[in-house]
């Protein structure tokens, strides 16, 4: 088994999928949580046979109430590492020095930070956008890169179909770089993530 990982997600569980569909990464995925009671990602990881659970946002009495219970759940599973997959709330600080965390977003980073990256992609009218996969620090969408691709911008693309592509860039990013912190093969310099032998 080795080591555990937590993923949190919002939405509809697509990134959580691929995490579970990686033949070596599956094993390491010990329990979902979500801030949404209805979350697909919930249903997702029942259906694999994980425990799954809710604790969402507007049954606490604020951030730090949520945050604290959040992270009581998260400490049960004793995770290794955490992986965001679609997780639109922001972690307080104590979170992620707590544990290492992943995080994939819809950009090349530093582009397009914040939860309208690919709205705002093609917005700007750049011709080149992507996915990043991210430790994450304090800051939002700010931490060393473990690994980027790019994805072309087409000319009659609308915020779903580009989305759609980045995504499947996506499915493919997060569950290597999260199999490739398992074995250890991650190593965090200041900003640089180096990929060992
Ligand atoms: C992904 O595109 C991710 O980059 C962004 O939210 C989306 C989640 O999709 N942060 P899913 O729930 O994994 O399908």
């Amino acid at each position: 088994m080795g080591k555990r990982i937590v993923v949190l997600a919002s939405g509809s569980g697509s990134n959580l999928q691929a995490l579970l569909d990686h033949e070596s990464t599956a094993e390491h995925v010990v329990a979902v949580l979500s801030d949404r009671n209805h979350a697909g990602a919930l249903h997702r990881a029942a259906g694999a046979g994980l425990p799954a659970q809710a604790v969402p946002f507007g049954d606490h009495q604020g951030r730090a109430e949520w945050a604290s219970e959040l992270a009581a759940h998260v400490a049960t599973y004793a995770p290794d590492l955490l992986v965001l997959a679609g997780f639109m709330r922001i972690l307080p600080a104590a979170f992620v020095e707590r544990w290492p965390t992943l995080n994939v977003h819809p950009s090349l980073l530093p582009a397009f930070p914040g939860g309208r990256a690919v709205e705002s992609a093609l917005a700007w009218g750049v011709k080149l956008t992507g996915a990043t996969v991210h430790f994450v620090d304090e800051q939002v969408d700010h931490g060393p890169i473990v690994a980027q691709e790019a994805v072309p911008v087409r000319e009659n693309d609308d915020e779903a179909s580009l989305h759609a592509r980045i995504q499947a860039v996506e499915h493919r990013l997060l569950p290597e770089a999260a199999d490739l912190f398992c074995r250890g093969r991650l190593a965090v310099e200041g900003r640089h993530v180096r990929i060992l032998p």
